[in-house]
């Protein structure tokens, strides 16, 4: 009986303290933003800030500039297509993603066609209007795993508040204050 009640209690106390942390931490187990209307979040964003624990992140992040990505839907029917034009070796280049939707709206995945690598993209809170928090997760280069969280903003120049609500973001899926940046504006490509 005492035993018994004593497993009972821990996992209760697992359930209280672990579990929230599995849900923040581990993979999978996202928040994705409520009633998620994804005609409402199409239409052109600025990525302002970045946040990343890959080493290839670390690498480049000095060199690289707040982006424009525009969201719309795919010509291949029910994905969609971001394409983001960026400044890159002092040159505009442009990437296209395509979306496929993923096991809840707000979700998408995304294939590399280039590495095959795979991502899960999650909108985890957005006001459609202003700003919106992404996490991506997946595997970059030979397959090492990483997390990027991304801020999203309809305009180029951010409130400071939403510079804190990205850090704090960044913060609960694991990523520290080193693994934020961001992101300057570039003088040409996005204007
Ligand atoms: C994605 O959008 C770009 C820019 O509008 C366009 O050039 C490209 O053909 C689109 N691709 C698909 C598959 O929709
Ligand atoms: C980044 O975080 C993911 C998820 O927590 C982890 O699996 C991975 O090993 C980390 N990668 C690096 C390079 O630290």
């Amino acid at each position: 009986m005492t035993a018994l009640r004593m497993l009972w209690m821990g996992l209760v106390l697992l359930g209280l303290l672990g579990f929230p942390q599995t849900l923040a931490q581990g993979e999978g187990h996202v928040s994705v933003q409520p009633n998620f209307q994804q005609g409402k979040f199409l239409g052109p964003w600025y990525v302002v800030a970045l946040a990343s624990n890959s080493t290839w992140f670390r690498d480049k992040r000095t060199g690289m500039f707040m982006c424009k990505s525009v969201l719309a839907p795919s010509t291949d029917g029910g994905s969609l297509n971001l394409t983001s034009i960026f400044l890159r070796r002092n040159q505009c280049e442009t990437k296209i993603m395509i979306l496929q939707p993923g096991k809840v709206p707000g979700q998408f995945n995304y294939r590399s066609p280039h590495s095959g690598n795979t991502q899960a993209i999650s909108v985890v809170e957005t006001n459609y209007n202003e700003y919106a928090l992404l996490l991506s997760t997946g595997t970059k280069g030979m397959g090492q795993p990483f997390r990027m969280t991304s801020l999203y903003s309809r305009t180029q120049t951010i409130k400071d508040e939403l510079k804190k609500k990205f850090t704090t973001f960044s913060h609960d899926y694991g990523l520290t204050e080193e693994d934020i940046v961001f992101l300057p504006q570039p003088d040409k490509c996005i204007k």
